[in-house]
């Protein structure tokens, strides 16, 4: 592991270290959390539902223990799957050769059309692995922060399904993948066209516009608030708005306007467009590291609480679902082929960043930004991929009852699969 990082301006800078087993941490993340559940069903006109005195209560981080500090002992064997997880020592040589493996692929380039980010440092690679019980196994640049761009969805769409339920969501939205390109306002036309929700799903522009539109308030600022701080809560720290990203990234959305204001047409944002687009572009330029990423993965890995603060942040069912999500849309169009190599949700963000997660086990979180044409890391895909396979982490993957415990590798985009025996 590394403690150094090229910034974004190439230059070395000290990597930012950020504790997040300090009281004060835990105390602000406790914090959050319980503000975010207790305002769950807060409604979107004041007077109505909770009191303030239950809300400012709700705020009071005194009866918070402390959280247990992640032990060096193996993870319990995991319910869920049927191959039990390598030790922590295997899982860091995993890390480590996938690193050396693919720290020298050139394929890519960095997102441009938000100015900001096409000078982030290309060569930064971060692998960082946080179990279900909160262990931490992490190689290359994982204290490098970056812009969390697309991933940020996932969290908006925790705190929405949280907030209103899976089947309003569902009908508010979309679930649907849209087989098209991340910012897509041909999809938006189909699906208008095909009487199919104009939104999409909460993975794609238009549908997390849409999300952050819905999202329980009684202003803009109290529903950047919310998602803010249920974003903080996932990773068991206060996260910070990189400002040279939302500026740069302000100043060039254009195109995300226009969805929101055809969404604003075809009624499904009701309220001011501008607004939520606000938010949106606020949520994406949250700057996290691929330890951050990781845990906030890891809490969904771990049924929606944060294993190392021990808070609850979403339901289990809230957090099956945007696993669900992350499985059929997490990579946009290509999402298919990441299914069908590697078999586990995850969710890409044009930073360069990719969140995978396996559930009941560990989540995974890679950080390169060269992106391929969908605007998903290359390097990150390829670390992840790997993994996954390495720890028989596809949740398609099953064997035979009564069959061997030996895992075999499954098949992947690169590696052909060996026949096990000759068919009857
Ligand atoms: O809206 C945008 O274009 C960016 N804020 C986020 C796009 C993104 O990360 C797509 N993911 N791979």
């Amino acid at each position: 592991m590394t403690n150094k990082a090229k910034g974004p301006s190439g230059g070395i800078m000290k990597a930012r270290f950020v504790s997040r087993f300090a009281l004060a941490s835990v105390i602000a993340s406790a914090t959050f959390s319980a503000a975010c559940h207790n305002t769950a069903q807060e409604p979107t006109t004041p007077g109505i539902g909770e009191s303030t005195a239950a809300r400012v209560q709700a705020a009071q981080p005194t009866t918070i223990s402390p959280p247990t500090m992640p032990t060096a002992v193996s993870p319990p064997a995991m319910a869920q799957g049927s191959v039990a997880m390598p030790s922590q020592a295997e899982i860091q040589r995993m890390l480590e050769a996938a690193r050396t493996k693919y720290e020298s692929v050139t394929e890519g380039k960095n997102a441009d059309y938000i100015p900001a980010l096409a000078k982030v440092d290309s060569k930064l690679f971060g692998i960082a692995v946080v179990l279900a019980n909160g262990e931490v196994v992490e190689t290359g640049d994982t204290n490098a922060p970056f812009a969390i761009e697309s991933i940020s969805k996932v969290f908006a769409l925790s705190r929405l399904i949280e907030d209103k339920g899976a089947a309003d969501v569902e009908k508010a939205i979309g679930v649907n993948a849209t087989g098209q390109p991340f910012n897509s306002v041909l999809a938006v036309e189909l699906n208008q066209m095909n009487k199919e929700h104009p939104a999409g799903n909460p993975l794609v522009n238009a549908g997390a516009i849409t999300t952050v539109a819905l999202v329980p308030a009684r202003s803009g600022a109290e529903r950047w608030d919310r998602i803010k701080k249920t974003m903080d809560a996932f990773a068991g720290r206060q996260l910070s708005v990189d400002e040279e990203v939302y500026k740069s990234e302000t100043a060039t959305n254009t195109h995300n306007r226009g969805i929101a204001y055809l969404l604003q047409s075809y009624e499904v944002i009701k309220g001011d467009p501008s607004e939520a687009l606000d938010i949106y572009t606020r949520e994406c330029s949250v700057s996290v590291t691929a330890r951050d990423l990781a845990m906030m993965g890891a809490t969904l890995a771990n049924g929606g609480t944060n294993p190392v603060t021990h808070q609850r942040i979403v339901s289990p069912d809230t957090a099956s679902h945007v696993l669900a999500m992350m499985m059929t849309g997490g990579l946009y169009e290509t999402t298919g082929t990441w299914v069908y190599r590697v078999g586990v949700p995850a969710k890409s963000g044009v930073g360069g960043g990719i969140l995978a997660v396996v559930p009941g086990k560990y989540a995974i979180a890679a950080f390169s930004p060269p992106l391929d044409k969908a605007g998903n890391s290359v390097r990150a895909q390829r670390a992840i991929e790997s993994i996954v396979q390495d720890t028989s982490g596809s949740l398609f993957a099953a064997r035979p009852m009564g069959g061997s415990p030996t895992a075999t590798k499954p098949a992947s985009g690169t590696t052909p699969r060996k026949p096990a025996t000759q068919a009857p």
